[in-house]
């Protein structure tokens, strides 16, 4: 009994330290990429699924993270803040959200897309005491151009960044299997794609990554399932925010239909401050020229 009790509470506080750890710190994972439609070389961070959450005062351990990266611009892909009042309000996790922005955006630019806790204020305005636009106005003062549907950007280098703000009925947890989206949805979305630019998509779920591929993004940029909560070895991630077990497209880099399609474990938690082997991630890519000539 006494040695089923001590395996027990080593494993409990075993574990226990691995959440306190992997809640309270990241890693930076680095990709690179080749493209012919790529000039010069381009690097990127990606901050994603941050949902309020403060590495150090002021998150002053990620923006010292990404200074020391020294990318050319910054991509958020969405639930920077969180949309429930789970142990902080969703207000507190704006303001933490706006404060970061403000940071970063006076060395970088910073593309936004929203995800679903963004899009949780547009499709449940009851719950809040701001508006969608009231929130997306504030980020875009403090530096962010936000990219939601319709806006898009092209850079003089090459780079053409559109962020998709997906309709809920795609988001909701009670649909099963491998899902598309309707024909022509990312056109009507978020415009036709524009050949002559490297197109990167920020689409916050990897739920669609065919889709994305399909409508012709370069390289797309996702998060949403935290890496899946727990990563196991030779397996991947445990669980997606649909409940699904072992779900494709947790966290890595995937090709599909010739596409890229890069997918992060996310920074933070929200609703069970959890993960599992599994730290907060801080994506950095470097886009380079393809020089072959075939
Ligand atoms: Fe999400």
């Amino acid at each position: 009994m006494g040695f089923i009790l001590f395996i027990f509470s080593a494993c409990f506080a075993f574990f226990t330290g691995v959440i306190i750890s992997d809640v309270n710190d990241f890693c930076v994972t680095r990709y690179r990429l080749k493209s012919k439609k790529i000039k010069k070389r381009v690097r990127f961070v990606q901050i994603t699924d941050l949902h309020g959450k403060e590495f150090g005062p002021d998150n002053k351990r990620l923006v010292a993270a990404v200074d020391r990266l020294k990318p050319d611009f910054v991509i958020m892909s969405g639930d920077i803040m969180s949309g429930k009042n789970l142990g902080r309000t969703s207000e507190s996790t704006v303001d933490t959200a706006e404060s970061l922005i403000r940071k970063l955006s006076l060395k970088y630019p910073i593309y936004f897309a929203p995800g679903n806790h963004e899009q949780r204020v547009e499709w449940l305005p009851d719950l809040f005491s701001f508006t969608y636009k009231e929130m997306m106005e504030r980020f875009a003062k403090a530096g962010a151009t936000v990219l939601d549907n319709d806006e898009y950007i092209r850079r003089g280098d090459g780079i053409c960044i559109k962020g998709l703000a997906l309709h809920k009925d795609y988001y909701l947890k009670n649909r099963k299997g491998r899902l598309r989206l309707p024909f022509a949805y990312l056109d009507s979305a978020v415009g036709e794609l524009d050949e002559k630019y490297f197109n990167i998509l920020i689409a916050h779920t990897p739920e669609y990554i065919r889709d994305y591929a399909g409508w012709g993004a370069d390289l797309t940029l996702s998060g949403h399932y935290h890496g899946g909560i727990m990563k196991l070895p030779f397996i991947g991630g445990v669980i997606s925010p649909k409940y699904r077990l072992f779900p494709e497209y947790t966290f890595g880099m995937f090709n599909e239909c010739g596409k890229k399609q890069i997918v992060s474990c996310g920074m933070g938690t929200h609703t069970l401050p959890v993960r599992v082997f599994n730290p907060g991630e801080l994506v950095c890519v470097d886009l380079l020229p393809d020089r072959r000539t075939k």
